[in-house]
């Protein structure tokens, strides 16, 4: 049985991964802010210290999977965006590195997005990859309205730099991302009931098919991520997003 942290576990992408882990007979530490196997929020120095510490505590003989699906999308809180979505993700990722090492095959998932496609803002980014949450946050403050977008690029880049470092691939544990497009969850619900915002989503998600995702699909490809065969797929940061990538930039490859 592998045991496996998966943070942003109370709902939407972080719970269907859980429930499918708990399906093929994984141990599942649940993470989220206020409740599961270890509340904590990972936008603070606190909560994340508490998650690493409790972690350790239950999962003494480490980690075999690590997904840190917790995330928010709030416009009108743009340095929160960025402290949970990026500065949480990586305290996670990188906090429970150790614990990872201690398991053969081990294996990590950051949930990236495709708004990482639309404009992002640049000095957030480098303060960010600079490990700066301080800078990071003040810089978002001036473009607000880009700091969902900006952190998951953030997310992105950090997570494919990492994942080829010694500590990482060279350590074993394999590193990937999932980036969604529409999942319908929590996070989205407001959005999907609202025409305008259809209207919206429409024009910066063009699809190549019908309907949103669910996220149980999502969550498929965060298992297969965990638990496929081999040891060459890592650093990638997997769309899935109806084709929304490819019809956004055909030739981008
Ligand atoms: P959700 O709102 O259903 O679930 C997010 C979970 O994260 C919640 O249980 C929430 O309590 C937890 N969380 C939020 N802030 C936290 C904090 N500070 N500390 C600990 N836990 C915290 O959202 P959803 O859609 O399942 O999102 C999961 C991930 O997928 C997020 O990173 C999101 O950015 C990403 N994503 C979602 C998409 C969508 O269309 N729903 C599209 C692309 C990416």
């Amino acid at each position: 049985m592998s045991t496996i942290a998966v943070t942003g576990a109370a709902s939407g992408i972080g719970a269907a991964t859980s429930t499918r882990l708990e399906a093929l007979g994984h141990r599942v530490v649940r993470v989220d802010r206020g409740i599961g196997d270890i509340a904590a929020d990972l936008g603070t120095k606190t909560g994340r210290d508490t998650m690493l510490t409790e972690m350790a505590r239950l999962a003494p003989n480490g980690l075999d999977g690590v997904v840190a699906a917790a995330g928010i999308s709030a416009p009108e809180r743009p340095c929160e965006t960025i402290s949970i979505n990026y500065f949480g993700a990586v305290a996670t990722l990188e906090g429970l590195r150790p614990l990872l090492a201690r398991r053969p095959g081990s294996r990590a998932v950051a949930i990236g997005s495709t708004s990482a496609l639309l404009p992002t803002d640049g000095a957030t980014v480098e303060a960010c990859l600079r490990a700066d949450e301080s800078q990071a946050t003040h810089e978002i403050a001036a473009r607000p309205d880009t700091a969902y977008m900006t952190s998951k690029i953030a997310l992105t880049r950090w997570m494919r730099r990492a994942a080829i470092a010694p500590q990482w691939a060279g350590a074993g544990i394999l590193l990937n991302g999932v980036a969604p497009g529409v999942v319908e969850t929590a996070m989205t619900a407001p959005l999907l009931q609202d025409d305008k915002m259809l209207a919206l989503i429409a024009l910066s998600n063009p699809m190549a098919v019908a309907g949103f995702a669910r996220p149980e699909e999502i969550a498929e490809l965060i298992v297969y991520l965990l638990t496929f065969e081999g040891h060459y797929l890592l650093g990638q940061m997997i769309f899935i997003v109806g084709g929304t990538e490819a019809i956004m930039r055909p030739d981008s490859f």
